[in-house]
């Protein structure tokens, strides 16, 4: 028997539990020439903004050992782009789709929400607070538990009923449970996690920051051990949260990895830049896994390595 993949988003269902990760394949469209976007469990959209943006300047990627860094600054075409051209396309070939979105404001997050919640698609927003909060000296709102929650309650309150809101949150905090449950307790219906891990590159030739932003977010297999360290100890503290695990992941098995620590969904992002094709590979590999070991439900995964607690085996 082939293993149940299906997955629940609030109060719909997935097909699987494999999603892109936000930022790493747009929105959607790039994706379809490699594969079928209808396939895999949903399209996470690049952060979407209110006005259009273009990003910081160039150079904004660096590779570096198991993994790169990152400064596009959330370049896009803003919202009314975003709901004329990109999302009525996703709908129109069949995906599941959880729009990310971004602001520099709490009122730009509310105003997103409401934007959204008038359209046909959306399957769950899922907010980006690793964003600087300009009424707040750029505080980044992901670091801080009261801005974190402002956004979410703000979010949650004008997003239309069924959509479950998922708050992403950042790993560069000292206690990341502190900041998923003033979440959780401002109305988000799920977690995302992990957002990048602020870095920086020198080139040694021209003793220069490689990065023209200077710092870049870090992501790729040297972030997964703390993706699964989060996700660990969010899944620990709020067991009945739905879990978006992101982080690192490049095959089937580092997507149960994630699923084990207590993500019921898994994102994929900077394995697509060297294989555009990784959503549906990782997919594969996972049944495969699956398979391999005899699970009839994925979701009898979900935390499943926290189960040493009952066993005793816990030190
Ligand atoms: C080039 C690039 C752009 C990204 N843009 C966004 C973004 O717009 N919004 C967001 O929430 N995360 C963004 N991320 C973070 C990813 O969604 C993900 O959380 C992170 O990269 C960890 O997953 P990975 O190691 O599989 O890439 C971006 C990551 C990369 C590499």
């Amino acid at each position: 028997m082939a293993p149940d993949l299906r997955t629940r988003l609030g109060s719909s269902e997935l097909p699987n539990p494999i999603l892109t990760a936000s930022g790493c394949a747009s929105s959607g469209r790039e994706l379809a020439q490699f594969i079928d976007v209808s396939k895999i469990g949903a399209i996470v959209t690049k952060s979407v903004m209110l006005a259009p943006r273009a990003g910081r300047p160039t150079p904004r990627m660096a590779e570096t050992p198991g993994g790169m860094l990152n400064s596009i600054g959330l370049q896009g075409p803003g919202i009314d782009a975003f709901l004329q051209r990109d999302l009525p396309w996703l709908l129109s070939r069949g995906a599941r789709t959880v729009v990310s979105i971004a602001g520099s404001t709490i009122d730009e997050f509310a105003e997103l929400a409401a934007r959204l919640s008038d359209a046909a698609g959306v399957s769950a927003i899922e907010v980006n607070i690793s964003c600087p909060n300009v009424e707040h000296r750029g505080q980044v709102f992901a670091c801080d538990p009261v801005d974190a929650g402002a956004v979410i309650e703000a979010v949650r309150a004008r997003a239309r009923f069924d959509i479950p809101v998922f708050a992403k949150l950042s790993p560069d905090v000292t206690d990341i449970v502190a900041i998923a449950r003033a979440c959780v307790a401002a109305g988000a219906d799920g977690l995302s996690l992990i957002n990048t891990l602020l870095g920086m590159a020198i080139d040694t030739d021209t003793m220069r920051p490689v990065l023209a932003g200077l710092t870049g977010g870090l992501s790729g297999p040297a972030i997964r051990p703390i993706a699964v360290r989060c996700i660990w100890q969010v899944s620990e503290a709020l067991p009945n949260v739905p879990i978006i695990g992101m982080g690192g992941v490049l095959t089937g098995r580092d997507a149960l990895e994630l699923i084990l620590a207590g993500a019921s969904m898994v994102s994929v992002g900077t394995a697509i830049f060297h294989d555009p094709s990784a959503c549906a590979r990782i997919l594969r590999e996972l049944d495969e896994e699956l398979a391999r070991r005899g699970t009839e439900r994925v979701s009898d995964l979900v935390g499943a390595a926290h189960d040493v607690r009952a066993s005793g085996r816990r030190v």
